[in-house]
């Protein structure tokens, strides 16, 4: 079944679209976030950048704050780059496409309360040119 809160899905495709995305053997959060990870009856989707940029930023251990909060109904996922590098690590909020940039792992707590569970984004995170 396909309905709005499936729509992320396609909105995935797209990103990896954007970047050319090639499944390389090193980075596969992606590939694997479109065949095997993607829950498609949550109704969001939380994308973390894990390409090379927001890595060394410390993208990992945002992903894992995020993996470490789990919400119910939303999925997330490391994903290959968002298109927005140097300014990460880069995160954004699927289908509503809210974009948070330098996240640090200490601010996910804030992001998971506020955004994720009360449906508020946190202004002051938001990456700059998508609001
Ligand atoms: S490396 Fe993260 S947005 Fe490009």
């Amino acid at each position: 079944m396909r309905g709005a809160h499936s729509d992320y899905r396609y909105q995935l495709q797209a990103y990896a679209a954007y970047n050319r995305f090639k499944p390389m053997s090193s980075n596969t959060a992606i590939n694997l976030s479109l065949s095997q990870s993607i829950d498609t009856t949550a109704s969001k989707c939380v994308m973390v950048c894990q390409n090379r940029t927001c890595r060394k930023q410390g993208a990992a251990k945002v992903l894992a704050a995020f993996q470490q909060a789990p919400v119910a109904d939303i999925t997330v996922i490391g994903s290959s780059c968002l298109g927005k590098c140097g300014n990460g690590p880069m995160v954004v909020v699927l289908p509503e496409q809210t974009w948070y940039c330098r996240v640090q792992p200490a601010e996910v707590p804030t992001v998971v309360e506020r955004h994720l569970r009360g449906g508020h984004p946190v202004k002051a995170m938001l990456y700059p040119h998508t609001t």
